[in-house]
């Protein structure tokens, strides 16, 4: 799995579905290497998404993306196989969701699959400084999850920096991902906070030319990414 960093993973919940491949392809033709899967089950959150047929689908489109699965859903445990089989490469799991978050960790990898926890904007890191050792990645919600279309929530610059530090002090490899509210105008210092993956569902898809956002995002974000240079 071989991918770049600062890299831009477009959060497809924000698509048309009714040309989900089409547009997929149009990211990749942007640069995009990763996809962004939301799945959403109406209790952990106040809205349904879709499910692993769509992330396998998802996978028909983009062969060779890194498939980013981030499961806004209770009892996780219950569906990891089906995500796996799907074709995630990586699955992320809520904190507030995962009483016992080191076995849920330790199930997805089971599956082959890389492992990642998200933590929602009024979540501390501190909590999950236990595991920080074991994970992939940590994804730090920048919205409240449910919805694409929300606005940035300044305070998960803090977040995001706090990770770097304690991956810098510490010798830890997980990447850090942003979810939601990214945008032209805040990508740069969002990178520049430290973080490694962006996730855009709205600022992609509901951009004229998909293709050129993913590459106009990209190009942002390396800017920030030359700003610790
Ligand atoms: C929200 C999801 C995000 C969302 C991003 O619960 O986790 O991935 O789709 O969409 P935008 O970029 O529009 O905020
Ligand atoms: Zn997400």
């Amino acid at each position: 799995m071989n991918y770049t960093i600062p890299a831009i993973a477009p959060s497809i919940l924000a698509a048309d579905f009714t040309k989900l491949g089409e547009e997929i392809k149009a990211c990749l033709e942007g640069d995009a290497e990763w996809i962004h899967c939301d799945i959403m089950d109406g209790h952990f959150v106040p809205n349904i998404s879709y499910g692993p047929d769509l992330v396998a689908a998802a996978r028909k489109s983009a062969p060779d993306a890194f498939m980013d699965v981030h499961l806004m859903i209770e009892n996780p445990d219950i569906y990891i196989e089906s995500f796996a089989d799907a074709g995630a490469d990586l699955i992320s799991v809520h904190y507030e969701a995962c009483p016992h978050l080191h076995r849920n960790l330790q199930n997805i990898r089971g599956f082959g699959c890389m492992t990642g926890v998200a933590i929602n904007p009024a979540t501390a890191v501190g909590v999950i400084e236990p595991i920080l050792g074991d994970v992939d990645l940590v994804l730090v919600m920048s919205v409240n999850p449910g919805f694409g279309g929300q606005s940035f929530i300044e305070s998960s610059i803090g977040k995001i920096e706090k990770l770097k530090r304690l991956k810098d002090e510490h010798g830890f490899n997980y990447l850090i991902e942003v979810d939601g509210g990214v945008g032209l105008k805040n990508i740069r210092s969002i990178v520049r906070a430290g973080a490694d993956i962006l996730v855009a569902g709205s600022s992609v898809f509901r951009a004229d030319d998909i293709s050129a956002r993913v590459r106009e995002l990209r190009k942002e974000a390396q800017l920030g990414h030359k700003d610790f240079a």
